[in-house]
């Protein structure tokens, strides 16, 4: 039997990760493992409780708050508290506020346990900020995907409208969003977003979903075909 192996991709907002990610484990026959997703969950239930403010400040609420939720994800399915959310996390006010949830220590304990136990096995393709530095440090693949900024905004737009043809925000404002979130996603204290000393990294600003998809294919079946065990 072929060696299955973790294949970590990171890497700055909107910069094609999960649409890469996605292709690839189904072209390797691997499990895809949305980390943002589960963060965006946290950020979902914190906004609709309205108790984002709180958790920021409150300790004790944000250890209640932590143990009180759960989060799941099931094919391309995601659980929060047993409802199903994959749409409501995809929103822009969820995309407004996620860094400062995904900051939270205690949240980012609880969420990192679950991402190691799901890639134990694996056979696993996991997206996120910190899976190549943080989750998964030995994985026999990361990538760091990058795109500028603006490219990142207009597919950002382009996903947004096509939810939502009514959606009433500018390119511009978009992008001044995903930079905002870069910004505190990089300087965080607890597993900031930085590029692990050993991926390769992949600048998609000029490429094709089918040439990012078959560019990490390629660096994953080498690495499988010369892993040993
Ligand atoms: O899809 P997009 O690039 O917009 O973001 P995402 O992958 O859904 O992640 C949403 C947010 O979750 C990020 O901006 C981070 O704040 C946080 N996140 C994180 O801190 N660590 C991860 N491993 C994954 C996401």
């Amino acid at each position: 039997m072929k060696k299955k192996i973790v294949i970590a991709i990171d890497g700055p907002a909107a910069s094609g990760k999960s649409t890469t990610a996605k292709l690839l484990a189904k072209k390797l026959g691997y499990i895809y493992i949305d980390t943002g997703a589960m963060y965006r969950a946290f950020t979902l239930k914190a906004l609709s409780e309205n108790l984002l403010e709180s958790l920021l400040v409150d300790e004790a609420l944000l250890h209640q708050f932590v143990a009180n939720t759960d989060v799941r994800l099931s094919d391309a399915q995601v659980w929060l508290d047993e409802r199903d959310v994959t749409a409501d996390i995809r929103s822009n006010e969820v995309s407004k506020f996620v860094s400062k949830i995904s900051a939270l220590k205690a949240v980012r304990e609880k969420l990192s346990a679950i991402q190691k136990k799901l890639g134990e096995a694996k056979g696993v393709v996991m997206d996120g900020r910190d899976i190549g530095t943080a989750i998964f440090p030995n994985a026999e693949l990361k990538i760091y995907m990058m795109a500028s900024a603006r490219e990142r905004a207009k597919r950002r737009y382009a996903e947004l409208k096509a939810q939502n043809a009514d959606l009433d925000v500018s390119l511009d404002t978009l992008e001044a969003e995903i930079r905002q979130r870069d910004e505190e996603d990089m300087n965080r204290t607890v597993s900031p977003l930085r590029k692990a000393d050993d991926a390769v990294v992949l600048d998609t600003s000029s490429l094709t979903v089918e040439e990012q998809v078959e560019r990490i294919y390629q660096l994953a079946l080498e690495k499988i075909n010369c892993s040993k065990e």
